[in-house]
């Protein structure tokens, strides 16, 4: 890996055991960014202390043995025992001309690949999407992205709730509406949350319907082909409506992604069995319950996971243990992230600590809750239309586009747009904000969504980035010169220079830290440490003006072609869209 870090560590780590003994090889070299150098090394300091000694004198005898040529000609000891490092122009310079000359922009792929399940978006069908689902969808897709790029095996599973209760009810309204409105688009059953709110009604108000819902359910589970039929119907309509979301969201998931609970119904009477018979499961109040250690309730009492009703019925636990437990035997997965809200984190605590219990999760197979915060509205309460119900998301993407559009037209533009161009522009524009938006914050704080922050043209949103994006090809239009055609040498002349090429450097840990922590505003916050690099770069060093000289020209375009790759790289991983002009 070039990052300059990563090698400044190595070398450090090689003095330390060169100095100290091959036990001192493994140490934490404590590398910091530094004020008054790239980098500073803050191992003496702890190890003065274990071997008795001055830290300076373990910082110049680190120093002794460090071995940098070509990489840091300038080495200082500072201060107590800091050891201050600065990295050669030229050795950055190479290092970023060979990034430029990697299809993987020297991003480097996993040693020992895995096979991940990466588990998002999980809609329920007939009811809609809403924004907490979305963000769990485009959080999810860019962790399955990013995972696939370091080289792992990456499932994508839509675990969508396609079975329960609330289904007897849904297929009888279906019936008192007649089934044919569930195959058109046009129909009371496109229309989710009416559909629901409807049947729900009748549910409650009329005891002849509640009764035929309950017969259903019952029917349902029972495996009634005619049931089963109607049931489809319900579920084909909502894969019609999850897809038009993911279309227009660009999100990689596909009908073949989808194992929904149904899946797992017959995985259930033999996964409870399992539990019975390893005698983690056990009779309690007529329910059968797993009790995992750690977990107690107010009064100290342990804490039940309820795994089969005392009416017999399964619940979302035992769904949830039939889910980890086939993807352990089946799929053989080395490591499985839910991508699912932050309010059921002790669901799935507890979920994963009955599956140690039994065997199916130990430290080479592992599960993990990747917790996704709350949207907010502006109001700082969870995201409600004015009057009050729940926001549609089709109607809130047609918002951000609206507004993309009002925005895209108050910045100044290189040429004209027909409108077909400026209206898939503005599509993206509006489309990667809200993206972006879900990606640029830690994904397990809560939110505010708002869109006057989202579409800004300014600082960390999804229109600065596509839009210095769009900067970079219009250079390189101006010069008459493609990218790929950029090739180099780089040279470092000045200072903005250095500091562009050095953050390019650092993508492939930022991809690999996002990666290994399912955490793409990392990834997030790097790109947008390289466009504001290359912002600062763009005001001091002039391009492809008369009065650059050829070779300082032939540099500075090949440092805006490893900026663009980046950047567009970054962003594909999050599922950002970077148009070419705008
Ligand atoms: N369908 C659920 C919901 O909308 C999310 C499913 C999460 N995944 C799981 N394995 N329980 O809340």
């Amino acid at each position: 890996m070039p990052d300059p870090q990563f090698v400044i560590a190595a070398r450090v780590q090689d003095a330390l055991s060169a100095a100290f003994g091959p036990s001192y090889s493994g140490a934490d070299p404590v590398i910091r960014p530094s004020q008054f150098a790239d980098f500073q090394a803050n191992v003496a300091l702890a190890l003065a202390k274990k071997l008795g000694r001055k830290p300076r004198d373990v910082a110049d005898e680190i120093v002794g043995r460090l071995d940098v040529a070509g990489v840091a000609s300038n080495i200082e000891v500072s201060g107590p025992g800091f050891i201050n490092v600065t990295l050669d122009d030229a050795w950055i310079a190479g290092q970023t001309t060979e990034l430029l000359a990697d299809e993987r922009l020297a991003v480097p792929a996993a040693e020992t690949p895995q096979k991940v399940i990466v588990e998002y978006s999980s809609p329920n069908v007939a009811k809609e999407m809403h924004v907490g689902h979305v963000r769990t969808t485009i959080v999810g897709d860019a962790i399955a992205r990013i995972l696939t790029f370091l080289g792992h095996e990456v499932v994508r599973d839509n675990h969508v709730g396609d079975w329960g209760t609330p289904f007897g009810m849904l297929i009888e309204h279906l019936l008192d509406l007649g089934e044919e409105a569930a195959a058109r688009d046009d129909s009371s059953v496109s229309d989710l949350t009416a559909f629901y709110q409807a049947a729900r009604r009748k549910f409650d108000g009329d005891e002849e319907f509640a009764e035929r819902s309950r017969r259903r359910v019952v029917a349902l589970q029972a495996g009634d082909p005619e049931t089963l039929r109607l049931w489809r119907l319900l579920v084909e309509a909502s894969k019609r409506y999850f897809n038009t979301v993911y279309r227009r969201l660009g999100i990689s998931l596909t009908d073949d992604d989808i194992k929904g609970e149904s899946f797992y119904n017959d995985l259930l009477a033999p996964t409870v069995d399992e539990l019975e018979s390893k005698g983690i499961a056990v009779i309690s109040d007529g329910a059968l319950c797993a009790f995992p250690p750690g977990f107690t309730g107010r009064e100290g009492e342990p804490l039940p996971v309820i795994i089969r009703k005392s009416d017999g019925g399964y619940n979302y636990s035992s769904s949830d243990l039939a889910t980890v437990r086939y993807r352990v035997d089946t799929e053989h997965a080395d490591r499985m992230i839910y991508v699912v809200g932050a309010p059921q984190a002790l669901h799935f605590q507890m979920v994963f600590a009955v599956a140690r219990m039994a065997g199916w999760l130990n430290d080479e197979v592992r599960a993990e809750h990747a917790q996704i915060g709350n949207v907010l509205g502006t109001d700082g309460k969870i995201l409600r239309t004015r009057a009050g119900g729940t926001v549609k998301l089709i109607e809130l993407l047609d918002e951000a586009v609206e507004r993309a559009g009002k925005a895209f037209d108050d910045v100044p533009h290189d040429e004209p747009f027909d409108d077909a161009t400026r209206k898939a522009i503005v599509e993206a524009v509006g489309i990667g904000a809200v993206k972006y938006a879900d990606l640029s914050v830690a994904r397990d704080s809560e939110y505010i969504f708002d869109f006057d922050r989202m579409i800004a043209f300014k600082g960390n949103t999804g229109p600065y980035l596509q839009y210095a994006t769009a900067r970079i090809h219009s250079i390189f239009r101006r010069g008459g010169l493609k990218p790929e055609a950029a090739t180099g040498p780089l040279t470092i002349g000045h200072p903005a220079e250095r500091a562009l090429a050095l953050t390019l450097l650092g993508f492939g840990s930022a991809v690999r830290l996002a990666g290994d922590t399912a955490e793409p505003h990392k990834l997030a916050t790097h790109i947008y440490a390289v466009a504001d690099a290359f912002t600062t770069f763009y005001e001091h060093c002039p391009v492809v003006k008369d009065d650059v000289p050829p070779d300082v020209r032939a540099s500075r375009l090949a440092l805006c072609a490893a900026t663009l790759r980046t950047l567009t790289t970054g962003l594909a991983l999050l599922g950002v869209p970077t148009p070419e002009r705008m």
